[in-house]
């Protein structure tokens, strides 16, 4: 499968062999890594393999996944890095799949301090990969993915295309922290206008994995783009950014070529 088909089957995988891979697929999955278009340009960032078979290193403690492999990403704190961030990270998720292997992002476990240490940049996130004990995919039915229907996430205001249908369907499949799902989306004709809910004050510290998953929704969106061969530029309508909800925050415009 490709990492367009896997949007639409993958899982979260929890449970892992913990076995060695292919030093061969290892350097593939590192070299993805360090090419990865970016969704803001210029931030520096640093992946950090650790590998977790012969001793245990990186994530313990009770909200940890036991894998045997662990991609750190560490980033520059500038505007939008936490979108950036899970912008890349999901490609990297997804090409990982695609190799088989299962993953699992790692947000409520945090890498010991010797490990932070290490990295060239503020932590981030990080993704459990290895050779899965489960199923790595669901029935190609995505009705199977727990998420909320089309229905409580978008607002039509035009009729669109099958195609910016699709769009909003693998943004709508997105992984994210606690199976949140905080986008939401206003649709015109060439237009999709995105939206995350706004946290209540008690959940602020929420807030960061929150940014992740906007970043993973955008990251499937525009790789379901260019499947379909759709040019999609991401800009911010300074107009709606000004606005204030009440529900919602505005991120940013997806603006759909033709
Ligand atoms: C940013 C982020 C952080 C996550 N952190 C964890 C975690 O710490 N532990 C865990 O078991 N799952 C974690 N998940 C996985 C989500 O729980 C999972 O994606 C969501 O429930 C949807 O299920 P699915 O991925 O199987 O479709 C995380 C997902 C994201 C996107």
């Amino acid at each position: 499968m490709n990492m367009s088909d896997i949007i639409y089957s993958r899982k979260s995988i929890r449970r892992f062999y913990q076995e060695k891979i292919d030093w061969e697929v290892i350097e593939e999955i590192l070299q993805f890594a360090n090419n990865l278009p970016m969704l803001v340009s210029g931030i520096k960032v640093e992946f950090k393999l650790v590998s977790n078979i012969e001793t245990n290193q990186g994530f313990n403690g009770p909200f940890a996944i036991k894998a045997p492999y662990y991609i750190c990403l560490s980033s520059e704190k500038t505007e939008d890095y936490l979108l950036n961030a899970g912008y890349i990270m999901q490609q990297l998720s997804l090409y990982i799949e695609s190799k088989e292997l299962g993953t699992c992002y790692l947000g409520a476990a945090s890498p010991g301090f010797g490990l932070k240490s290490t990295m060239k940049f503020d932590y981030v996130i990080a993704l459990a990969f290895g050779k899965s004990k489960e199923p790595l995919y669901r029935d190609s039915d995505s009705s199977l993915a727990k998420r909320l229907p089309e229905n409580d996430l978008v607002v039509y205001k035009e009729e669109v295309s099958s195609d910016i249908h699709k769009l909003l369907e693998a943004a709508r499949l997105a992984p994210s922290s606690y199976n949140n799902q905080p986008w939401r989306f206003v649709v015109y004709k060439n237009r999709i206008h995105i939206f995350t809910k706004k946290n209540p004050w008690f959940a602020k510290p929420l807030e960061k994995l929150k940014m992740l998953d906007m970043g993973i929704m955008l990251a499937n969106m525009m790789i379901a783009a260019e499947e379909l061969w759709i040019e999609v530029k991401l800009t911010k309508a300074e107009a709606i950014k000004n606005k204030v909800l009440p529900k919602n925050e505005y991120v940013l415009t997806a603006l759909i070529d033709g």
